[in-house]
């Protein structure tokens, strides 16, 4: 449930109307509603209701916007970060050390000496070699560094193969045949803490079985390893849980993950850790643009909007469909192309789409934006990066500047030699 409505026939980010953030910010800008991030989050920790001290950290890729970290923040949860500048905004917006997991199949040096100064609760370690450097330099400082060994399941999550991360050919993870070995060389470093698994299998999951598939395995895991004398206090699971991103589509709910958890981990005797970003903002923001012009076609019509693919990446990368409202309600319809002004056709968002009728003008926004939208953005066609706002009941702030292509312009210099 998100709490973007039409109200009088006007769509509404809660109680303040489109129009007049489009009138005081301008298009296309992403707008999040705090009261539906907040609900998301209580809903998903009371699906977690039946486990003991679970500690839930918000994959703050999904949605890095401060403002945003801040609302979850005051809902208790933490921050999985993978680069360093994700850990600074995680601090920046208040988040406690002791709240914060550092996962990555690429951390650099840098940024596993910022977790050590940080004094993070978790470093996710990807690989053998990550540990090994983990290590020296925690021991360089008489620390141990607190971990754990993210694991490999080679199970198929089912969804977009971009984003899918636990089959055996993905990056990410150690595979679960090497694990034990690499557990064992990784535990007995002077610079280590690993007393942790870890895994993540692929976001946007529209079903349970490949999580539970993933978690028996892990819970496999960690019996040999306890029988071979390990310590282990900590599992992450890691994210995943889909949304629907067309109106009608049902996922699997918090509760119904939940109670999968508690029924597969109930004897593993640990405190476990969740990394959801999607399920959280998904639905809490909307992308919101207008209409440059309608371009006849062959077939059917264009409807070219302000945003485009710099803007919100998912269609032009996976293919990913969001829903597309008019928020001055109208029942004529039409089909059309929805496009964006960048020069190439993947800037498509949608291909023979019933939509609203609109025109030249009108307003309209895209689902389903409040995670993996703004943050994957670009300023490809030196269009700039949007504005975001944040709305609470009848107010609204501006919470990212829009940035112009004349201040990135600002950052290049053509040098003396070209005169
Ligand atoms: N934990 C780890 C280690 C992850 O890699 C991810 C997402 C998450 C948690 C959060 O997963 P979620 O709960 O949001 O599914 N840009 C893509 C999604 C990439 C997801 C990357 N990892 C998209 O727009 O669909």
């Amino acid at each position: 449930m998100d709490h973007f409505t039409m109200k009088n026939g006007i769509l509404h980010a809660e109680d303040v109307p489109l129009p007049a953030i489009a009138e005081a910010v301008g298009t296309p800008v992403y707008v999040y509603s705090q009261a539906t991030l907040e609900r998301h989050a209580r809903v998903f920790r009371e699906g977690l209701g039946a486990l003991d001290d679970p500690l839930i950290v918000f994959a703050v890729k999904a949605n890095p916007n401060l403002a945003v970290l801040r609302v979850l923040q005051r809902e208790g949860f933490g921050a999985d970060v993978v680069s360093g500048g994700e850990l600074r905004r995680a601090l920046a917006a208040g988040m406690v050390p002791d709240k914060i997991i550092f996962s990555g199949v690429g951390k650099t040096r840098a940024e596993l000496e910022l977790g050590l100064d940080t004094g993070i609760a978790q470093f996710n370690i990807e690989s053998r070699e990550e540990g090994r450097e983990l290590a020296e330099l925690a021991h360089a400082r008489g620390e141990r560094a607190r971990c754990a060994l993210r694991i490999n399941p080679d199970v198929d999550a089912g969804t977009h193969e971009k984003i899918s991360t636990g089959k055996a050919d993905n990056k990410f993870g150690v595979p679960l045949h090497r694990a034990a070995d690499a557990f064992a060389e990784l535990a007995a470093l002077d610079g280590l803490a690993l007393e942790g698994l870890a895994i993540h299998i692929g976001s946007q999951l529209a079903d349970l079985t490949p999580l539970e598939t993933a978690f028996e395995k892990v819970g496999r895991l960690l019996g040999d390893l306890r029988a071979s004398g390990h310590t282990i206090t900590r599992v992450d699971l890691g994210g995943g849980i889909g949304v629907p991103y067309r109106a009608g589509e049902s996922y699997p709910s918090p509760a119904d993950y939940g109670a999968m958890v508690a029924r597969v981990t109930r004897d593993w005797g640990v405190q476990l850790a969740f990394e959801p970003g999607r399920v959280i903002a998904g639905n809490a923001g909307v992308l919101l643009t207008r209409v440059v012009r309608v371009k006849s076609g062959l077939s059917s019509p264009f409807l070219i909007v302000d945003a485009a693919m710099n803007d919100l990446a998912r269609p032009a990368l996976y293919g990913a469909w969001h829903d597309f409202e008019p928020v001055a309600a109208t029942d004529q319809r039409m089909t059309a192309n929805i496009v964006g002004p960048i020069c190439e056709t993947g800037d498509t968002f949608a291909t023979d789409r019933d939509c609203p009728a609109l025109v030249a003008g009108d307003l309209a926004v895209f689902r389903t934006a409040g995670a993996y939208g703004a943050t994957m953005a670009s300023s490809y066609n030196s269009r700039g990066f949007v504005a975001e706002v944040l709305v609470s009941g009848s107010d609204f702030a501006v919470v990212a500047d829009r940035i112009d292509a004349g201040a990135i312009m600002d950052a290049e210099r053509v040098p003396e030699w070209l005169g």
